[in-house]
């Protein structure tokens, strides 16, 4: 794979043409990019990534007029949202048009579509002149990668290039949102938050797959959301209580050096344990942005097991607690 910089733009938007992939930078996670109207190039994605064929991929486009020949159907409140919220860190999902082939929407009728915040890819997509589909680049079941290095950790001699974008500013992946039903269903919750949809588009419902693990029989709504995921080698426990008490709790595992407190900047002075903190308290961002390279890090420092402190449910916070209980398998104890 080879490193490419913001100049070499044109260098990428070739490779793209010619039905290679390429890891690109976003203002969410970095995105494993090829052209979405060429099935070969798609099809070089799952298998780079390890990817289910049956989890459908979000097409990236640089305006909002790229949209129109990839949708069939444009409900007046998806366009509200997008004009309030794109470029920017919103995936809306939309009834299909046949130019979209069924490798990218894995087989369904509808496509996720987004305006990336990042000039560097957006240029990339206007020189390459196709919407390109690009799943977050880290391998299937992996915390999504948030800097060059964790592209490279992951796809090293499975990719032909990634453009250095630098650290991504937001760090967890795009809110998802369907416009397919009569009322819009948020399937994934991300730094756009529920308040910002709410009060501009009005009452939305909210998947049951954004709290709950989805039970085995289920179809969900977001393919995605039933596979293990944000997952590092170490195995993640959440500790669900007060501070005192997850304090409490890890600090009687003195002695184990492989078991680490994942946990708030303002506990670390507490904890007796190895710890790793994914922000502070009161920074829900800095904990978005945090959250991913914390859990590979902790497989860098060598955790087995891993008590984390989940974060509270508001604002973007229900987002980062949305990643990190798939990344503990659901594993969580309430004291
Ligand atoms: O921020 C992001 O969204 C990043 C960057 C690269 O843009 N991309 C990303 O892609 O997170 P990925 O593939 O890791 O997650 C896409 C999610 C999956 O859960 C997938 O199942 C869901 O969106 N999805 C995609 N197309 C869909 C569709 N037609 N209907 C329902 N869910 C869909
Ligand atoms: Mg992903």
């Amino acid at each position: 794979m080879i490193v490419l910089h913001d100049k070499d733009v044109n260098i990428a938007a070739e490779m793209l043409k010619n039905s290679k992939i390429v890891a690109v930078p976003t203002e969410t996670v970095y995105g494993l990019a090829a052209n979405a109207l060429d099935k070969n190039a798609v099809s070089k994605i799952f298998k780079a990534k390890g990817r289910p064929q049956d989890n459908p991929l979000i097409v990236h486009i640089a305006n909002k007029s790229d949209m129109f020949p990839l949708i069939s159907n444009f409900p007046n409140k998806a366009n509200k949202l997008i004009d309030k919220f794109w470029p920017g860190p919103l995936t809306i999902i939309l009834p299909k048009s046949d130019i979209i082939p069924s490798e990218v929407s894995a087989g369904l009728d509808t496509i996720a579509i987004r305006i990336p915040d990042n000039q560097i890819t957006r240029e990339l997509i206007s020189l390459a002149r196709v919407p390109l589909a690009a799943p977050s680049a880290n391998r299937s079941g992996r915390p999504s990668p948030t800097r060059l290095e964790h592209v490279i950790n992951d796809m090293e001699g499975r990719i032909d290039a990634v453009i250095d974008g630098g650290n991504c500013s937001i760090g967890i992946e795009s809110t998802v949102i369907s416009f397919v039903g009569d009322t819009p269903v948020l399937l994934r919750p991300g730094a756009i938050t529920i308040g910002d949809i709410v009060s501009t588009i009005g009452d939305i419902s909210v998947n049951d797959s954004v709290y709950n693990k989805i039970r085995g029989s289920e179809k969900p709504l977001s393919p995605g959301m039933k596979y293990k995921h944000y997952s590092p080698n170490a195995e993640v426990v959440i500790v669900n209580d007060f501070k005192d008490r997850y304090i409490d709790f890890v600090n009687l595992h003195v002695g184990e050096g492989d078991v680490y407190a994942l946990c708030y900047e303002e506990d670390l002075k507490f904890i007796k344990i190895n710890a790793l903190s994914y922000g502070s308290i009161h920074l829900p961002d800095e904990q978005a942005r945090k959250i991913f390279d914390s859990l590979r890090e902790l497989d860098l420092l060598g955790a087995k097991i891993v008590y984390a402190r989940p974060p509270l449910k508001d604002g973007i916070g229900l987002a980062v607690y949305n990643r990190l209980i798939r990344a503990a398998g659901f594993n969580i104890i309430n004291l």
